[in-house]
């Protein structure tokens, strides 16, 4: 039984990686290794304050929030900032249009972070859970359980991956070019006789955003670019999933109940069977 279940296991493996090969060059994501992976990962609170940063800093400029309310930074569970800071932050750094002014006026923690469409950059509430089975730490189930859900390495990766151009492009081809980006454009001289793309990723429309140093972190962290990258990717997973950590702990005591209640129908199936079983025995 075991073998034949080991033998169509490594069959479909085969299958599926033969597959893998036909198909065009892969983008690679990697796996980053973030706090919040894992039954009982949680977010770091510096780390998502500083990914806060990132975004308000540099992201802001074109993307917008408008799902996430300002008033939940200062949840505990999330970037934990004071309240007198979160409405200085608010009133600093965002206006938004009120309906019954008639007019633009600060922001306060009773706001959302604001809407940008600008530039036609799409907004980043969501963003690390729409983009979680896109690419992900490889396959799901009990994988995205132990090594999380994939959304913010996507992000975190697609930060990483501007590269120069290949040669094979033409010079003025719109966009830029990124090895993770799969949804982009894609010049068709850099396409092999079947129509393969030859390099990974396609042309992205935003440029590349970081560069490192591109913020000075208020707790002193390192900024070059992988971190950057990992601090804003850690922040709009938890813009996207804010109660993600209150959800593992009613999970594990979900299943430590039920652990503790199958032990003692165990135990009370057994006593009542007793008499029976016992005569039984020794019939
Ligand atoms: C100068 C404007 C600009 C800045 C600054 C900027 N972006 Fe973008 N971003 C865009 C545009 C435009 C797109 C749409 C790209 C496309 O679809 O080709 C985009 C797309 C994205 C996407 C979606 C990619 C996908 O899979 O569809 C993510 C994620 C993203 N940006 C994250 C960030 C983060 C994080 C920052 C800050 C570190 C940032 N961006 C800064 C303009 C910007």
């Amino acid at each position: 039984m075991f073998k034949k279940l080991a033998l169509t296991a490594a069959m479909a493996l085969a299958l599926t990686t033969a597959g893998a090969n036909a198909a065009e060059v892969e983008s690679h994501v990697e796996d980053f290794a973030f706090s919040f992976e894992g039954p009982f990962g949680s977010y770091d609170q510096h780390q998502l304050q500083r990914g806060l940063q990132v975004y308000t800093e540099v992201c802001s400029a074109c993307h917008g929030l408008r799902y996430v309310p300002l008033r939940d930074l200062s949840s505990e569970s999330g970037p934990g900032l004071p309240e007198d800071q979160v409405r200085a932050y608010a009133a600093q750094n965002f206006e938004v249009f009120d309906a019954e002014l008639d007019d633009f006026r600060p922001a306060t923690p009773a706001d959302h972070f604001p809407a940008n469409t600008g530039v036609g950059a799409p907004d980043l509430s969501l963003m690390a859970k729409s983009r979680a089975g896109f690419h992900g730490p490889y396959g799901t189930g009990i994988n995205q359980l132990l090594k999380g859900i994939g959304g913010p390495e996507y992000i975190a990766s697609l930060l990483n991956g501007y590269e120069e151009a290949p040669s094979c492009a033409p010079e003025d081809f719109d966009g830029h070019y990124n090895t993770v980006f799969a949804a982009g454009g894609y010049p068709d001289s850099c396409k092999d006789e079947d129509g393969h793309h030859m390099y990974p990723g396609s042309w992205i429309a935003m440029g590349q955003p970081l560069y490192g140093d591109d913020v000075e972190y208020a707790d002193g962290h390192e900024s070059d670019v992988h971190h950057e990258a990992m601090d804003v990717s850690a922040f709009l997973m938890w813009a996207a999933e804010p109660k993600m950590m209150a959800r593992k702990q009613a999970g594990f005591v979900g299943v430590l109940f039920l652990t503790l209640l199958s032990v003692l129908l165990y135990l009370t199936n057994k006593r009542i069977w007793a008499p029976i079983k016992g005569k039984k025995k020794h019939a």
